[in-house]
């Protein structure tokens, strides 16, 4: 069944059954919702005239986060034009820089997520009071996760380092860490990772692939992300 939320707080109420507020930062509810939602498409937008009208999608098709990355000049604005629509609940992706970290704060960016862990990207953030979720890929990229007072990461690029199998690995002696798998997630293996314990949500562009983005296929996006979802629900 396809869901549509118009507010981000009817979504952390749901998810963590208390009020919340919008302007707090709160690490804690913004891991909520992304681990209710259990999907986070990763957005690589050309034209930031695209945003509202996948925003829309995105919510048609049943999710209400997602993750703009900084791979396009767009990223900021696309970021201001999405975290504007209500419902959602946008983060940036592919930070590499402390000065991205505060470009993505200013257009309304509720979190950030690197494909590594950068030490002083992950400083800023916790300066800023926003969520984070740092790439890791190995044992001791999660000490230092941990290190940083951080235990949620993305996983990347997941099914190149091993998929599901390498996440139980490094879930079993990291017993507090929850991963964002991202990196060759698919419809053929969101289930996978979904049923694993460890796993909060998975990160992936099979939903928002740059063709239909580029192409305005809205229609395509919210049926590919309802089937997403659908997936999440069945592997719950
Ligand atoms: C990322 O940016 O996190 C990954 O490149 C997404 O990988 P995918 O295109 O395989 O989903």
């Amino acid at each position: 069944m396809v869901t549509y939320v118009t507010d981000v707080h009817d979504a952390e109420r749901e998810s963590t059954g208390c009020e919340t507020d919008r302007g707090a930062h709160d690490g804690g509810d913004v891991v909520s919702v992304i681990g209710a939602g259990r999907i986070l498409p990763v957005v690589v937008l050309a034209d930031p005239a695209g945003a509202a009208p996948l925003a829309e999608a995105l919510l048609a098709g049943g999710l209400r986060t997602a993750e703009v990355t900084f791979r396009t000049p767009a990223a900021a604005d696309a970021i201001a034009a999405m975290a504007g629509h209500p419902g959602m609940l946008v983060g940036a992706g592919t930070v590499l820089t402390v000065e991205q970290v505060d470009r993505a704060v200013d257009a309304g960016a509720r979190f950030v997520v690197s494909p590594g862990f950068g030490p002083a990207v992950v400083r800023r953030c916790q300066e800023l009071d926003l969520p984070v979720f740092p790439g890791v890929s190995s044992a001791t990229e999660i000490q230092m996760a941990l290190d940083a007072g951080l235990d949620t990461v993305k996983f990347f690029p997941a099914e190149q380092l091993g998929g599901v199998g390498m996440v139980s690995a490094l879930a079993a002696p990291f017993r507090s860490v929850r991963f964002i798998p991202t990196g060759g997630v698919s419809p053929a293996n969101v289930a996978d990772y979904l049923a694993h314990p460890a796993v909060l949500a998975v990160g992936g562009t099979w939903m928002v692939a740059p063709r239909l983005l580029d192409a305005g296929d809205w229609a395509e996006v919210t049926r590919l992300t309802g089937a997403a979802v659908a997936a999440a629900r069945a592997a719950d």
